[in-house]
């Protein structure tokens, strides 16, 4: 099956769960787009929904599309959240991050009573770690950071190449002003233990790893559509 067939299965299946009056965060990234184009067809046919997006780039695709728009500060408690992932394992732990949307989506992520995670089947693993694990960083002493990310993680025993992510002018710059070190580990077989050593590093905003926030994914691939709950 093509990957965007995929998506597109795994978004159909996601707006199953949305519910007429419902403060929806809508994630980033090219599987969410595909449920923001799937949710703009329910809109048009009279769905009320008040969305809260995850980047400009989804807000930008929400208003070409019609999607109602609120800031999240308009509306502060979310009843779901549905958003891609570029890695989850069976715990539904994920790394996300890829498109470097990482902070505003764990903040409204956390915002919300429930996370529903969409993907294709090639991003369920065993182990997180394969991707590359993008960490959010203030500009501000950016060496300084990565060398105490190295540090944090060969304490745990984690190595592997860190890369200040490019943009197309300099490092890329998310809509936070940030940048974003990528981390390839290979393999974080102790999700938790690095987490808290990130959050531990003044330098990091945050990162990739979301613990504790999705409680359903919807894998679609071959076999159809598969969904696991935590
Ligand atoms: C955006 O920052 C990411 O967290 C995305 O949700 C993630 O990269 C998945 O994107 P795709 O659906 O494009 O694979």
């Amino acid at each position: 099956m093509d990957p965007r067939d995929s998506k597109i299965e795994a978004a159909r299946a996601a707006l199953g769960y949305v519910e007429d009056g419902m403060r929806l965060g809508i994630g980033t990234g090219s599987t969410a787009e595909e449920f923001v184009r799937l949710l703009a067809e329910k809109v048009e046919g009279g769905l009320s929904i008040k969305g809260v997006p995850t980047s400009e780039r989804t807000a930008r695709l929400c208003m070409d599309l019609g999607v109602p728009l609120f800031s999240l500060d308009e509306e502060p408690e979310l009843d779901l959240t549905i958003d891609g992932a570029d890695e989850v394992d069976h715990a539904l732990r994920l790394i996300k991050g890829g498109g470097g949307a990482l902070l505003r989506e764990k903040i409204v992520a956390a915002a919300s009573k429930r996370m529903i995670v969409i993907a294709d089947a090639s991003k369920l693993v065993d182990t997180l770690g394969a991707y590359a694990l993008p960490i959010e960083i203030n500009p501000f002493g950016m060496t300084s950071t990565r060398i105490a990310v190295e540090k944090a993680a060969a304490k745990l025993d984690l190595s592997g190449g860190f890369t200040i992510r490019p943009g197309n002018d300099g490092a890329y710059e998310t809509d936070g002003g940030h940048h974003i070190l990528d981390a390839s580990f290979g393999r974080i077989p102790d999700p938790e233990a690095l987490s808290a050593a990130l959050h531990a590093i003044p330098g990091v905003v945050e990162h990739g790893l979301f613990i504790n926030l999705a409680s359903v994914a919807i894998i679609a691939g071959e076999n159809g559509v598969e969904t696991l709950t935590a």
